[in-house]
C-alpha cells in the first residue's frame, strides 16, 4: 500500500479531466482573459447555488475578507468579533483595515461559541466575523439575533464551507456579505487562487465590482482607491465545471466522514460532532486527542499523513504580538491547537485506504 496523503487534488481533476481541459482550451482560445463572460456566468451560477442575489468574483479569500470589511466601513478604532481558533487570514482581513480583532473561544463544534459573544461587545464593536470552520456553520440563529439587537454587521467566512446548511439555509445566506476562497484544496477549488463574495445588497455588489477593478466603473475613470482583485476567466470557467459536480463531491466526502465516525473507536479520541440542524461539507475531518503529537507520529510510521488546522492560534502568532495577548488568554483555543488532528480526507479516497486509516487509529 502506498503512502496515504492528507489531501489529494489530482484525483478530482482526473475524474472530470475532459470537461476541465475542454473549458481551459475554450478560454485560452477565446482571446479574452479578464472580466469576461466566464466570470459573469460563474458569478450568476455561484449566487444561485448559494442562494443569494449576487456574487462578485475576486482574486482570493483574503481579498474577499479585507475588502468586505473595508466596504462595510470597518476601520481604525473599530472592533470585530471573531473566533480565537480561526485561520490567520480571517484575522488579517480585519487588521488590514486597521481594526482590532476581539477573540472569542470556540464551542464543542470547533466554531465560535455564540453564547460568549455578547460579553465582548463594546461601543467600538462594528461587526462579527462568523467563520464556518472545517465545513460546518456557526450557530447563525444566535449570531444574527445578537447582531440585530446591537446593530452590528455580519460577515460570514465560508472559505471552508461550500454548500453546507444550517436550519435549511446554505452557509453564506445569513450575513450582510459572505466570503469564499477558491484555493485549490477548498470544496469548489480552482486551479490557482480565487475568491468571491455573495450578498443580497445591490449597492454593495456594485461597490465590490468597482473596488476590485482599481476603483473604476468606467475605463480610466477612478471613483475610489481600489485594488486589483479579479477572478480571472480561466479560473472562473474551471470553477463553473467544478460547481456542476460540487454536490456529488460533497456527498462523497460525507460518506468518508460517516465511515470514519462509525469505524473509529478509541478511548483517547473525540470525533467531530455536527451541530443539530446543520450539515457539514467535511472540508476537514478533525479529531481531538490529548495524545495528538504521539498519534500524528504513529500514523506517519504507518504511512498515513495528517495535518494540524491550526497549530498556533492567531493571538499567539508572531504577526499579532502587537495585540499584546499572552499564553493562557484563550485556554480552550490553546488546548484545541494542541489536540486537533485532521485525518486524510479527499475526493477519490478509496474504501481500502479509509479502512486502513480506521484500523491503524483503533490499534493506536
Ligand atoms: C477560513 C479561511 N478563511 C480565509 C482563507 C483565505 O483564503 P485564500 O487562501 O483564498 O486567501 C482560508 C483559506 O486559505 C480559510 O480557510
Amino acid at each position: 500500500m502506498s503512502r496515504i496523503k492528507a489531501n489529494r487534488m489530482d484525483l478530482t481533476y482526473m475524474r472530470y479531466q475532459d470537461e476541465f481541459e475542454k473549458k481551459a482550451l475554450d478560454v485560452l482560445r477565446s482571446g479574452w482573459y479578464i472580466l469576461g463572460h466566464e466570470l459573469s456566468s460563474f458569478e450568476e451560477e455561484w449566487a444561485s447555488y448559494i442562494g443569494t442575489k449576487y456574487c462578485v468574483g475576486l482574486a482570493s479569500g483574503l481579498d474577499a475578507l479585507w475588502i468586505s470589511f473595508r466596504l462595510l466601513g470597518v476601520g481604525e478604532g473599530d472592533e470585530v468579533i471573531v473566533c480565537a481558533n480561526a485561520y490567520i487570514a480571517c484575522v488579517m482581513g480585519i487588521t488590514m483595515n486597521g481594526a482590532t480583532p476581539v477573540f472569542v473561544e470556540p464551542d464543542g463544534y470547533d466554531n465560535i461559541d455564540a453564547s460568549l459573544i455578547e460579553e465582548k461587545i463594546t461601543p467600538k464593536t462594528k461587526a462579527i466575523l462568523a467563520v464556518h470552520l472545517y465545513g460546518q456553520c456557526c450557530d447563525m440563529d444566535t449570531i444574527m439575533d445578537i447582531a440585530k439587537r446591537h446593530d452590528l454587521r455580519v460577515v460570514e467566512d465560508c472559505a471552508q464551507s461550500h454548500g453546507n446548511h444550517f436550519n435549511g439555509r446554505r452557509a453564506g445566506t445569513f450575513g450582510d456579505v459572505a466570503c469564499f476562497s477558491f484555493y485549490p484544496s477548498k470544496g469548489c477549488g480552482a486551479f490557482g487562487d480565487g475568491g468571491a463574495i455573495v450578498t443580497n445588497d445591490s449597492d454593495l455588489r456594485d461597490r465590490f465590482r468597482t473596488f476590485r477593478n482599481y476603483g473604476s466603473e468606467k475605463r480610466y475613470h477612478f471613483k475610489v482607491v481600489g485594488a486589483n482583485s479579479r477572478l480571472d476567466e480561466l479560473q472562473a470557467g474551471l470553477l463553473s465545471v467544478k460547481l456542476k459536480h460540487l454536490d456529488e463531491l460533497n456527498a462523497e466526502r460525507a460518506e468518508i466522514a460517516d465511515r470514519y465516525t462509525k469505524g473509529i473507536d478509541h478511548p483517547d479520541i473525540t470525533l467531530p460532532r455536527v451541530r443539530p440542524g446543520a450539515d457539514s461539507t467535511w472540508h476537514q475531518y478533525v479529531i481531538h486527542t490529548p495524545r495528538r503529537d504521539e498519534l500524528m507520529n504513529y500514523l506517519l510510521e504507518k504511512d498515513i499523513d495528517t495535518l494540524i488546522h491550526y497549530p498556533i492560534p492567531p493571538h499567539l502568532s508572531e504577526a499579532y504580538s502587537y495585540l499584546g495577548h499572552k499564553k493562557g488568554d484563550f485556554p480552550i483555543t490553546e488546548r484545541y491547537a494542541d489536540e486537533v488532528l485532521s485525518l486524510p480526507m479527499y475526493n477519490g479516497m478509496t474504501k481500502e485506504d479509509q479502512q486502513y486509516v480506521i484500523d491503524m487509529i483503533n490499534a493506536f
